[in-house]
């Protein structure tokens, strides 16, 4: 369904105080993205017309957080969230005509587009004045309270805070989430008072407004109360930042990728994974991570912004941050890629090696305990077990370039700036401070020096 009479607005001009954060609520990210943008999300999923955010608290913020996803009407104060609605009058009267209103909350992210769906055939259905979206959670909390008369007809909506203990105990509550028609609303908007506990203009009061005026008013009650789960505190942004992950990885494994454990692993929504990829037990994947096919990910991986191609292989406890990984690559158990990191394809990255700003060929490997750093490595090159290069005079970075087919012995030191040629050789254990040409052997190690007998000398001193 996308419809292009419909009005999205979505009201996000509160702080959220029970945050206790010096950031507003609806910009806390929740896997991989702001709460808001999942509900941005939902509003394009179903109207054409970019939604209208309501905004308030840092508006400046929210307004560059969005940029042309959506419209901007302004709450100076936040007087409530009738008030707030009110602000996107003037945005939706500028067509002078009677169109629907879907109404969300910009710190609501785990709604379904098929409950809007739903929500918009029963409100078309109904030919209703309004409809809402409503829920039985185990704990009713603070939400809003559904009050239904004897033959079930919805005939308003009461907040906790103004509730008697009788509407106390109802359980089924207010989601949040509304379709009403724009004339009706905004007529009935400008006419609500602030006589309540919390003196402020409550939104909910519209539906008991239009029950009075004999207008048809229905709630679509939701069986996963998930779908309207607001978000209003810290635990409760843990609480949907674990189901967002949770679909996403239902997704993932629906679309053929393997997780051994799959509530084990962190796997933010934005992470995109191949078919016949294996994930194990305890993988943080965040950002625009992009994962091939018939890749492993192995146990405790940590990757943030990384792509990895076909067929690739991360082994335990590997750390890769802004990294391109090439095909058939492998790297660890324990490496440490840091950004500016590109392997080519075959690449072996082996343990306790750390990369930074670091380019390497077509089947180079690197596999024990090195520190390549401001480098360009061709293809097929050998990099020796504890290579080093000391990229960092104590005052600027220089670079290190090796050339195809080079060969690092064990121990080596590369004093950067400095070039290896191509197929040269440099000997294990040694400190390489000048170039070195293609085809060569370079050495700096000190030669060795044997003196017979001076053990058996030394123990008779005694
Ligand atoms: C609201 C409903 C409650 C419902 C619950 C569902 C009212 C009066 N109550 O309560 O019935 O169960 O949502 O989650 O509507 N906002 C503004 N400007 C304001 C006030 C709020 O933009 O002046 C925005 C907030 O930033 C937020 C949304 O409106 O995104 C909801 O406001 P909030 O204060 O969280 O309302 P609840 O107390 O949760
Ligand atoms: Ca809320």
């Amino acid at each position: 369904m996308s419809d292009d009479t419909i009005e999205v607005v979505i009201l996000a001009a509160g702080l959220g105080t029970r945050m206790k954060s010096s950031k507003i609520k609806i910009l806390h990210r929740a896997g991989g993205r702001a709460l808001i943008d999942y509900v941005l999300d939902l509003a394009a999923a179903v109207s054409n017309r970019p939604p209208i955010v309501v905004i308030g608290h840092q508006r400046e913020a929210v307004q560059q957080h969005c940029g042309a996803r959506a419209r901007y009407a302004i709450q100076d104060e936040q007087l409530g969230t009738g008030h707030a609605l009110l602000q996107a009058a003037p945005l939706i009267e500028e067509t002078a005509r009677d169109v629907p209103v879907l109404v969300l909350s910009g710190d609501v992210p785990l709604t379904r587009r098929e409950t809007l769906e739903r929500l918009f055939a029963m409100h078309r259905d109904g030919a209703n004045a309004a409809t809402l979206v409503s829920m039985i959670p185990d704990d009713p909390g603070r939400y809003g309270r559904v009050v239904r008369d004897g033959s079930g007809r919805v005939v308003r909506i009461v907040e906790l805070k103004d509730s008697s203990e009788a509407e106390k105990a109802i359980r089924e509550v207010n989601g949040g989430i509304y379709l009403f028609q724009s004339r009706d609303l905004f007529r009935i908007l400008r006419s609500l008072s602030t006589d309540n506990a919390q003196g402020e203009y409550y939104l909910t009061d519209v539906i008991a407004a239009l029950v009075r005026d004999g207008r048809r008013v229905e709630a679509l009650v939701v069986i996963d109360p998930a779908e309207a789960f607001g978000v209003n505190s810290r635990a409760e942004l843990a609480a949907a930042e674990k189901e967002l992950m949770r679909r996403h990885v239902t997704q993932l494994m629906d679309d053929g990728v393997t997780f051994r454990d799959p509530d084990s692993v962190l796997v933010e929504t934005t992470v995109r994974i191949g078919a016949d990829t294996i994930v194990y037990p305890f993988a943080v994947l965040e950002g625009e991570t992009t994962i091939g096919r018939d890749c492993e990910i192995g146990p405790a991986v940590h990757l943030r912004n990384v792509r990895i191609a076909d067929r690739g292989t991360i082994r335990t406890g590997t750390v890769a941050e802004e990294t391109s990984i090439g095909e058939d690559a492998s790297v660890g158990p324990h490496a440490h890629l840091r950004p500016g990191t590109i392997l080519g394809a075959r690449v072996k990255i082996g343990n306790f090696v750390e990369t930074k700003k670091a380019i390497f060929g077509d089947d180079t490997k690197a596999s024990h305990l090195s520190y390549i750093g401001d480098a360009e490595i061709g293809a097929r090159v050998n990099i020796g077990a504890g290579t080093i290069t000391c990229n960092y005079d104590g005052v600027r970075k220089h670079k290190t370039i090796l050339e195809e087919d080079v060969f690092i012995g064990s121990d080596s030191q590369l004093i950067a700036p400095v070039r290896v040629g191509k197929g040269a050789y440099v000997g294990a254990g040694s400190t390489i401070t000048k170039d070195v040409p293609a085809g060569a052997l370079s050495l700096s190690r000190m030669p060795q020096k044997t003196i017979e007998g001076w053990a058996d000398r030394r123990r008779n001193e005694k």
